[in-house]
């Protein structure tokens, strides 16, 4: 056979594509698994992880035993993660250090280096393996123009899957609850713990539209099997906007008990956070404070015009379901 006819090889996008492999990165997290488990049954997925036992503890419990391979790879290593990316069609991106959002900046787990440039590897690396997809999973209020660390990075992160020449969509979830969140599952704890108050860290006065997690998790997989998100910016959280103290009595009356926030002064919290950041173990930092403390409702217009019958889970609903499930 000469040269010319022979038949021309897939370039690496196409195979690729054909393949409809889905990669999720963080999906042993809280958000990844959820999502994990919505695209299960509309794809074949590989879940990209630091890998280790725990990481395939976690997957062989909550999927079974073959349901879904994992890929090691570290965002913040890039030469690990062209391995992890072939055949990739598309990546869901949902990485986040350990210990967010306090930062540890000894161990290199801060949102410029993880968030940010821990995405931008991810996305120089899916180009370069050919990938045609990328969802990224950003956060209410990213804008790389902002002085806070945390929103900063999420900006970058977007322009780094905005310029990347790939198919994508970013999805910005509110805060975001369910089984294994590390918010609402300490305050359900504090709620049994204390008797009659609750100890609240600022005035509680900031606002925010909760998420159920499946919720985040079935957008994405609109996202990831359909082209009508593409190129889009998606937030996402509850229809009700509610105050923190508003969060912590609706928990409590799903609980059967009754809770009053006790305000500890913010000023006091940030004197205790800059106390805290110096000391080994991620408890907790001013900025940290800053970011638990700060309103972050997310605009639903664009969701709602994409996809007009998305249904969300009402609050008192998803947490009466899912503390019956602890
Ligand atoms: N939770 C929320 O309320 C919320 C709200 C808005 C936006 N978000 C965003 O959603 C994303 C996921 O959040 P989450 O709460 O699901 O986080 P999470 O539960 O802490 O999970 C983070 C995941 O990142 C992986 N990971 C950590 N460092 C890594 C690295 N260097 N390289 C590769 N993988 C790494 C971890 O996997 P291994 O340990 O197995 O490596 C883990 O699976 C984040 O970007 C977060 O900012 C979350």
């Amino acid at each position: 056979m000469t040269a010319s006819s022979t038949p021309s090889k897939p370039d690496a996008s196409r195979q690729a594509e054909s393949s409809g492999l889905v990669l999720v990165a963080g999906g042993t997290g809280f958000l990844g698994s959820a999502i994990v488990e919505q695209l299960l049954g509309h794809r074949r997925v590989v879940v990209l992880s630091r890998g280790g036992d725990r990481a395939r503890g976690r997957l062989r419990e909550r999927f079974g035993p073959e349901a879904v391979e994992l890929r090691t790879g570290d965002v913040t290593a890039p030469q690990t993660l062209d391995e992890a990316l072939a055949d990739v069609d598309t990546v869901v991106q949902c990485v986040q250090f350990p210990g967010s959002p306090v930062e540890a900046p000894a161990r290199g787990r801060t949102f410029l280096e993880v968030d940010a440039a821990g995405t931008r590897a991810l996305v120089d690396g899916a180009v370069r393996a050919g990938v045609r997809k990328l969802v990224y999973l950003s956060g209410v209020g990213a804008d790389e123009g902002s002085d806070r660390a945390w929103f900063r990075a999420k900006g970058l992160a977007e322009r780094a899957v905005r310029e990347s020449g790939l198919a994508f969509s970013i999805v910005r979830p509110s805060w975001t609850f369910g089984p294994g969140d590390v918010s609402l599952n300490r305050f359900v704890d504090l709620i049994k713990a204390i008797p009659f108050i609750f100890p609240q860290l600022g005035p509680g006065t900031q606002r925010i539209n909760p998420v159920f997690v499946d919720d985040v998790g079935r957008l994405v997989r609109e996202t990831v099997v359909g082209a009508a998100a593409d190129g889009q910016i998606l937030e996402i959280g509850g229809r009700e906007v509610m105050t923190m103290d508003e969060v912590i009595r609706r928990t409590a009356d799903a609980l059967g008990r009754k809770r009053s926030s006790v305000h500890v002064p913010l000023d006091l919290v940030r004197f205790g956070g800059s106390i805290l950041e110096l000391l080994p173990g991620q408890i907790l930092s001013r900025d940290a404070v800053d970011f638990i403390t700060a309103s972050a409702v997310a605009d639903l217009t664009a969701l709602d015009r994409i996809y007009p019958s998305f249904e969300l889970r009402g609050f008192d609903d998803a947490i009466a379901g899912y503390l019956a499930s602890r």
